[in-house]
């Protein structure tokens, strides 16, 4: 059996983790990972608009409803995702209020933004849960590191949705951060989506590793059929790179995101992404509920990363979580015995 500092302390059997995948939603998912022993994630899921904050809080109830272990959450701190605030706040509270969310809830990331504020609050309101931030590159790890969170959730650009402006890669960020902060807890995200990959983000000093897109095309996601099924026909070059609205985002390359519109440079990504308001994210949100509702994966926004040219079919949670956990066990034991 793998144990690692993550598998010890979060209380699970698997260092696998379900990466967080708003605007949908990931609870289903994330229960039937935890379910076969890794760690669930709860997503920020805002398609149901103004009553995101309500929805998020129902998404946790229904979660200690059907399971008994342990689970994450991810809060998207991004200026534009003005619900952050108030969640930041509520978490700890509903944590107070219900023992039992308190004792499952054990892990809390933080993306698409800066983790100053939720670290400060969370260590003082909710200090037996782990925050960990996105870190998609080194200067912004250092940042991590220097606001105090546990742990850091290292994800290159393969990765499908939102990415960074650096565009370096999971090889390369994930042993960054292992030499420069070995103290702290690490997960490798991005890219990963065998057994291979799982037995190379824990030998590169991982504690941990996070898939989303693997986890789309599992029989227990509430992900549309038509999102699924494209997954495991595609080739790794049928991605893209393209302005979302906390930045570049990496979707299938489909007609919604040849014609989104391409920014190149980081400053032009940047002023544009300063001029985003409200009511363009509101309306991207509809380029997504399309994916999600109707199954249209042509005018939808369909975030996938490059692992969808390794993945060739739809799995069982079980089989992911447990399969593929033994697998890296096995190839990273016999990895001198090769002829
Ligand atoms: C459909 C989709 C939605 C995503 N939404 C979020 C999100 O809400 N918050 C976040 O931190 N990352 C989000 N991500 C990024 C994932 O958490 C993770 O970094 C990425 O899926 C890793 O790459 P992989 O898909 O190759 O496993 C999303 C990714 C996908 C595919």
């Amino acid at each position: 059996m793998i144990k690692t500092r993550i598998t010890e302390k979060f209380g699970i059997k698997y260092p696998i983790i379900s990466a967080p995948m708003g605007p949908f939603y990931t609870t289903e998912l994330a229960i039937a990972v935890s379910e076969a022993g890794g760690l669930g994630v709860v997503s920020h899921a805002t398609l149901r608009g103004k009553n995101s904050v309500k929805d998020f809080k129902e998404q946790l109830d229904h979660f200690i409803e059907h399971s008994d272990k342990p689970f994450g959450i991810n809060v998207r701190v991004a200026r534009i995702q003005t619900d952050h605030r108030v969640l930041l706040r509520k978490i700890p509270q509903w944590r107070k209020e219900n023992p039992k969310l308190r004792e499952q809830l054990v892990y809390a990331l933080t993306s698409a933004g800066g983790p100053r504020v939720a670290g400060k609050m969370w260590k003082e309101k909710a200090p037996d849960m782990y925050h960990f931030h996105v870190g998609p590159a080194l200067w912004l790890v250092n940042k991590i590191v220097e606001s105090g969170c546990d742990g850091i959730v290292a994800t290159g650009t393969e990765g499908g949705g939102h990415q960074s402006y650096e565009g370096v890669t999971t090889l390369v960020l994930v042993q960054q951060v292992a030499q420069k902060y070995p103290e702290k807890m690490l997960v490798a995200c991005g890219g990963i989506a065998t057994p291979e990959g799982v037995a190379a983000g824990l030998a590169m000093g991982a504690d941990a590793v996070a898939m989303g897109t693997r986890f789309i095309a599992t029989t227990e996601s509430e992900f549309h059929q038509n999102y699924k099924d494209l997954i495991p026909p595609a080739t790794a070059r049928d991605t893209m790179l393209t302005t979302g609205g906390f930045g570049p985002i990496r979707l299938l390359k489909n007609k919604f995101c040849l014609e989104h519109g391409k920014i190149m440079t980081k400053d032009e990504k940047i002023s544009q992404e300063l001029a985003y308001d409200m009511d363009e994210y509101l309306k991207d949100l509809i380029a997504y509920e399309l994916v999600y509702t109707k199954g249209d994966t042509v005018d939808g926004a369909v975030p996938v990363g490059q692992t969808i040219g390794l993945i060739d079919s739809i799995l069982d949670v079980d089989d992911i979580v447990s399969g593929f956990s033994n697998k890296a066990e096995e190839i990273l034991k016999n990895i001198f015995s090769k002829t």
